[in-house]
């Protein structure tokens, strides 16, 4: 029997793009990822998470310089007028807070930015002849899964952190908008763990101050920055008593933005919700001693309390996204690794 694949190449329109929080660390990659797609990203940032340098990053890198403008996304004018001069025809939303840890500490700051910010958006979308929304959510709106690895059915449990709960709101909200905007065309990426840098080492992670997330906080750490690394809990019931998560790389987290836009020109439907993971995961120690072989640097630790608002373990079922999207992970643990620590060794420069 002869088999005949026929591979169609569905051509996609090139968009101007609003990314709000565009110069962050999801935000950036994404941006070098839509200049390479041949789209036309329109930055919006406020630099609370980010530095002014990483613009000039962006230009080193894709040989364009990005429109660029200063604004929090709670100034719904400033907004508006973005929205009027640069008439984009699609937006993608990571401007927000997203420190698990810090939200339980901080939970009005997370309500007010990650929620006030959406509304104000989901204002001006209907006015704006806009097509095709993108919005960063996350794998934390699975709550303390019961059953791993997680899907897009998976139920939304609980939110074990206020970060959580801003995103299922998020979710919702989203959910609802689209019902009463049919033309509106959008899709929720549920993120899990983003670590990593571009390749180039000229982007990556500015966490403010001592870092809440993992990976930033060990490559502080091998390079001499902290004393060493707590790691939150060695008594949970996993292979060596360390919290299970799904690492994937900044720079695939981005693709599956560029992946998600051509998608959503294809569409009858006008909602869809994609896990982004590598479908596998990693304790904590794992990723330490990933980081150790991947960069000969031994990184000190020692195992404290568990943190409030961990989950024990998540990962993701992948198979929605590697079939709809026509998206595959490209790097590995141990690539993401030491692009990290080159990252970390470029700041120490
Ligand atoms: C991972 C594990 C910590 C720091 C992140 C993002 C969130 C969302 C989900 C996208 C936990 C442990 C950490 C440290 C440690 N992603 N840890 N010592 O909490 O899974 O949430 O992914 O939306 O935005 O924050 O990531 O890196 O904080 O923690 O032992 O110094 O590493 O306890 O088990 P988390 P994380």
């Amino acid at each position: 029997m002869i088999k005949i694949r026929i591979r169609f190449e569905v051509q996609t329109e090139r968009m101007k793009i609003l990314v709000t929080g565009g110069a962050g660390f999801i935000g950036s990659h994404t941006v070098v990822e839509l200049f390479n797609n041949g789209d036309v990203p329109i930055i919006i940032d406020d630099f609370r998470n980010s530095d002014p340098f990483i613009l000039e990053r962006l230009k080193e890198i894709t040989g364009n310089t990005p429109v660029f403008y200063n604004l929090d996304c709670l100034d719904l004018k400033g907004l508006e007028d973005v929205f009027e001069k640069e008439k984009p025809e699609g937006v993608v939303h990571f401007a927000a807070y997203k420190a698990v840890g810090e939200s339980v500490e901080k939970p009005v700051m997370y309500y007010e930015n990650n929620i006030g910010t959406l509304i104000n958006l989901l204002k001006l979308v209907p006015q704006h002849n806009i097509n095709y929304f993108v919005f960063s959510s996350s794998c934390t709106v699975y709550g303390d899964p019961e059953v791993i690895p997680v899907t897009e059915q998976s139920p939304i449990q609980e939110a074990s952190s206020p970060y959580g709960y801003t995103k299922q709101v998020c979710e919702k909200m989203l959910q609802d908008f689209c019902k009463v905007n049919q033309n509106i065309k959008t899709v929720l990426l549920r993120y899990f763990n983003p670590i990593g840098s571009h390749p180039s080492g000229l982007i990556g992670e500015l966490p403010n101050g001592v870092p809440n997330n993992l990976v930033p906080y060990v490559t502080q750490t091998a390079a001499g920055q902290r004393d060493q690394l707590t790691i939150n809990g060695g008594d949970y019931n996993t292979s060596d008593g360390t919290c299970i998560r799904d690492y994937i790389h900044v720079s695939d987290l981005a693709d599956a933005h560029v992946k998600a836009f051509a998608f959503l020109q294809n569409q009858i439907s006008n909602f869809h919700v994609f896990n982004v993971g590598t479908g596998s995961g990693s304790t904590v120690l794992e990723v330490v001693k990933a980081f150790e072989k991947a960069t000969k640097v031994t990184v000190k630790y020692f195992i404290g309390p568990r943190r409030e608002g961990d989950v024990v373990s998540i990962f993701a079922d992948n198979s929605k996204i590697l079939t709809e999207l026509d998206w595959r992970p490209k790097f590995s643990l141990e690539e993401a690794l030491l692009h990290s620590w080159r990252w970390q060794q470029s700041l120490s420069d």
